[in-house]
């Protein structure tokens, strides 16, 4: 019995994040969310369990407003494009949605819209006029994101209104000095504007109660996370924008406001349920049998797990997620997924360049699951597990046992005779599996799960290595036919357990075993397959993928990369010649690092205590994110020993220290190729 049968939930609604319509979905979405929650899904089903699965397009939001500007199209015709998009591959990746809808639905409005209106006229929102940025040439209020200026604090001239990248600061584009428009170049005025707040200060009390002491089973990543929100104190937050794009805000006096993307979308997992089921949708929202579980990447987690249920709360008759179990993110190749950059392999080019294969990329985004931390998806591992786990295991299992009963047997289950030690021993290391399996699915840990299910196919290969059949056929069939027999209740065992997971290939080896899905609860059974059953023909489940298909995914991404340096360099040419006398000017030397600690309160920042030949000095540097400060104790730096001394988050930097920097923002400091007495110049 699951977990959540034990609470007493009677059935579970999952959700899946609803991607937004501003670009294809790639492996990252798949592996972080859709994924895992389609195999829980399937488990559940599997069981007998009544389950529903919400997915759908999340279609506001300023970026899609922005992509239908830059391409001269509307903002509907970018969510038209990519929700067909997003829809095809979902679909042809087996995940199983009831339903997969989008935000720009009319039932979505509607329900959104009544949401809204519920919370105004329960006075669970504080409406306040402020001062906002407005941009006069695009006739439009901005988002912080889309205002730039210098920060106060470092003087970085690219910081955004929401957050200064070189110091790390947090700011509020009010603290940016000249300010200008991202979208135009303008300078942006201040204007009043009035909006509607859900004061999360007012839940703060309950959400700690709910989630620091009533869920402390949440993954720690999740748990870890909104107890760092919780203890920074939470603030009231707009849920209304100024925009002409979103559901509009549905009160008098708030023309040309639209609802916060992050207000409606998370309803749409309600409204997608509701259009699936018009009537009956409420028992799956509001009855305390129902277990509701969001599935999400890390970004999400705040919105999910504290601005949402906040107005679930605010609402009055929803029930609370009972779990959130959000992944962290997969890289590629060793750096972070990106649209802009291109920087991804998008599931429609995956389902193009490798047909039928859907079931790889599901059992390798699964085995390499960024569930407790980021992980990595290279094509190396691709293909080795591929070749190495479900071909060589999975694969090679199956097809032995398939291809010997038809060689001696034409195909027919053979009897069992008497059962020597080690079969029984056989049938013992695989009765637990069910529980194991269950364990592990029942607590998201999708990954050790899938690697249970792998460990039966071991015991199988194990198994015919050890008792090699194919040599006993001359002499004693009986004995032959026993362990074929095994083998085959190993196979059937191995279709019900992957069936969550590899659910194109289960469904090919339901059709070779000839019997329909055998169903979650005979897992672990001896006798799923009887004497005399006629199976069908052996196909290969899996094919070896050569050297020359990765390198060509490899050089794929080569050429990306590529022609993202060329794009870079032109957004960042070589700047005009300066004389050799304006060269001379700059005093670069070697120091000793003496000491190395971070800036409270700065994530960027770490301060220097360096000797430069002649006496000390303090510099403070933007690279903690890529340094531990013990890392740099007693190694050689270059440093300007000239620059103007200036204060960073009240510390007196005297100079700066040299690092290279990437266009992706990677550091390396510089230092000299070998030791140099401090002081020395760099000219
Ligand atoms: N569109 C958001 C993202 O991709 C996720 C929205 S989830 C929902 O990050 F709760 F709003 F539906
Ligand atoms: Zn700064």
């Amino acid at each position: 019995m699951h977990e959540g049968m034990e609470k007493g939930f009677k059935r579970t609604l999952i959700t899946t994040a609803l991607p937004y319509a501003n670009g294809p979905v790639h492996i990252g979405h798949l592996a972080g969310v859709y994924v895992p929650a389609d195999i829980y899904a399937r488990y559940l089903r599997l069981k007998g369990e009544e389950v529903l699965m919400i997915g759908g397009s999340d279609e506001h939001g300023v970026p899609i407003t922005l992509r239908a500007k830059k391409e001269g199209i509307t903002p509907q015709d970018v969510v038209d494009r990519f929700h067909g998009i997003i829809k095809k591959s979902f679909e042809e990746f087996g995940i199983s949605f009831d339903i997969y809808s989008r935000t720009t639905s009319e039932t979505h409005r509607q329900v959104a819209s009544d949401f809204f209106r519920k919370l105004y006229e329960k006075g669970e929102f504080i409406e306040k006029v402020s001062g906002q940025y407005y941009d006069e040439e695009a006739k439009q209020f901005l988002a912080d994101r889309y205002i730039v200026g210098t920060c106060p604090h470092c003087k970085n001239e690219h910081a955004y209104g929401d957050q200064c990248e070189a110091c790390g600061t947090s700011l509020s584009p009010n603290d940016l000095i000249e300010p200008k428009s991202a979208i135009s170049g303008s300078v942006p005025v201040l204007k009043e504007t009035k909006h509607w707040y859900l004061p999360l200060d007012k839940h703060e009390e309950w959400l700690r109660q709910w989630i620091l002491e009533d869920h402390k089973e949440w993954k720690p990543n999740v748990y870890g996370q909104c107890k760092s929100w919780l203890d920074m104190g939470l603030q009231p937050r707009a849920v209304s924008r100024d925009l002409d794009w979103g559901i509009p805000v549905p009160v008098e006096g708030a023309e040309g406001k639209v609802l916060y993307v992050w207000f409606d979308a998370p309803i749409g997992y309600i409204s997608n349920t509701k259009e699936l089921l018009s009537d009956s949708w409420e028992t799956w929202w509001k009855d305390p049998e129902s277990k509701i579980v969001h599935f999400i990447g890390k970004d999400n987690i705040v919105f999910h797990c504290i601005v949402f249920p906040a107005m679930l709360k605010a609402e009055g008759s929803f029930c609370l997620p009972e779990n959130v179990p959000s992944n962290e993110f997969l890289n590629l190749e060793g750096d972070k997924i990106s649209t802009s950059r291109n920087w991804a392999v998008w599931l429609h080019e995956y389902l193009e360049e490798f047909p039928g294969k859907q079931d790889v990329l599901r059992y390798v985004l699964t085995a390499n699951a960024p569930e407790t931390k980021d992980n990595d998806f290279t094509w190396k591992d691709f293909q080795a597990r591929n070749n190495n786990e479900l071909v060589a295991i999975l694969g090679n299992f199956v097809n032995r046992a398939l291809v010997l009963t038809q060689k001696y047997f034409e195909s027919k289950v053979p009897a069992r005779a008497e059962l020597t030690e080690y079969d029984q021993q056989t049938f013992a290391d695989f009765a637990n599996v069910k529980e194991e399996v269950e364990r592990l699915l029942d607590t998201y840990h999708f990954r050790e799960a899938q690697k249970e299910a792998m460990n039966l196919a071991r015991i199988g290969n194990k198994y015919l290595a050890d008792t090699e059949p194919w040599k006993l056929a001359k002499t004693d069939m009986a004995r032959v036919g026993t362990i074929l027999n095994i083998a085959l209740q190993i196979t059937a065992n191995l279709a019900i357990a992957f069936e969550p997971f590899l659910p194109y290939s289960m469904q090919k080896l339901n059709a070779m075993l000839n019997v329909e899905p055998l169903g979650w609860n005979r897992l672990g059974s001896t006798e799923l397959l009887p004497e005399g059953h006629q199976l069908n023909a052996p196909e290969l489940l899996f094919e070896k993928i050569e050297d020359t298909t990765i390198e060509a995914q490899v050089q794929k991404l080569l050429d990306t990369k590529k022609a993202n340096e060329v794009e870079n360099y032109k957004a960042n040419p070589i700047r005009e010649n300066i004389t050799f006398d304006d060269f001379t000017k700059l005093d670069i030397r070697v120091g000793t690092v003496l000491e190395c600690t971070k800036v409270p309160k700065a994530d960027k920042l770490l301060q220097f205590r360096i000797d430069d030949g002649l006496q000390q000095r303090t510099i403070v540097s933007g690279i903690a994110q890529q340094y531990a400060p013990e890392e740099l104790v007693g190694k050689q730096i270059c440093f300007i020993a000239n620059l103007a001394p200036r204060k960073l988050k009240g510390i007196v930097s005297e100079g700066m220290i040299l690092s290279a920097e990437d266009f992706d923002g990677k550091l390396a400091v510089i230092m000299p190729q070998k030791e140099v007495k401090p002081g020395s110049e760099v000219k």
